[in-house]
């Protein structure tokens, strides 16, 4: 989806055609990024991976801080690993502890506690978010907005992956600390979300729910 370029010194309308026209190549392109819950499990370079990872790293962060890390795992092992421990509590999430509200919200997805695509899908790339930084000397440095800065990086992620041709999930498992452990990541960092990601198995469909309409959310000053 080439965009088409322009130099500042263009007309104004022109400039102006040019860039509706790539907000529109934008607008409906993006518009067809749907969470995938059925993988392939086709391999995908791992090149393409860390293109999109270092788009993520592009991201905007509080005072330039970065807080994130972004741990991509392939290994079937550690793949199973993290079903089996996830599994478990998503068992305990939706046979105990999930408020009945919630389980109702989930209904229109169809998901339950059977993550086979945590295996299935050729990458998980666990994305951290550090609480607050480490100097060399040991040392807590503060983070500024790391909620939202990993947020943002994450955001540019799933989109590179999507422009990529990349089918993604965004997975949070209630509990997510296991993820410390098994991935060697340092306390001063919190598991922020899985994205599981590789191509959409055959024949898969989204579930079929609605977007807001731009009416609903926006307000124009
Ligand atoms: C922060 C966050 C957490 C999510 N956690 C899960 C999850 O644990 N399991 C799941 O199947 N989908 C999860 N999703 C995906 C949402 O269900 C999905 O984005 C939403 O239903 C809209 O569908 P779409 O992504 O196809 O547009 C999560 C999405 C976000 C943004």
């Amino acid at each position: 989806m080439p965009f088409d370029r322009f130099a500042l010194n263009n007309p104004k309308d022109q400039i102006d055609k040019i860039m509706r026209r790539n907000s529109g190549k934008f607008l409906s392109n993006i518009q067809k990024r749907r969470s995938v819950r059925r993988f392939s499990d086709k391999p995908v370079s791992i090149e393409i991976i860390k293109n999109c990872i270092a788009a993520a790293g592009s991201a905007p962060s509080g005072a330039n801080k970065q807080p994130w890390h972004f741990a991509v795992v392939s290994d079937p092992e550690v793949k199973r690993t993290i079903r089996r421990e996830a599994e478990k509590i998503e068992r305990d999430f939706y046979q105990k502890t999930a408020p009945e509200e919630w389980l109702q919200a989930l209904k229109p997805l169809g998901t339950d506690e059977n993550k086979e695509f945590l295996e299935i899908a050729p990458y998980l790339i666990v994305v951290f978010m550090q609480r607050y930084g480490i100097d060399p000397g040991g040392g807590r440095v503060r983070n500024y907005y790391p909620l939202e800065s990993v947020g943002l990086a994450t955001g540019i992620l799933l989109t590179a992956l999507h422009f990529t041709g990349l089918g993604t999930l965004t997975y949070t498992p209630a509990k997510m600390n296991f993820l410390n452990t098994l991935l060697n990541r340092p306390g001063n960092e919190r598991p922020f979300v899985i994205l599981v990601v590789g191509h959409p198995a055959e024949g898969v469909f989204s579930p079929d729910i609605a977007k807001k309409s731009l009416h609903e959310i926006t307000s124009f000053f």
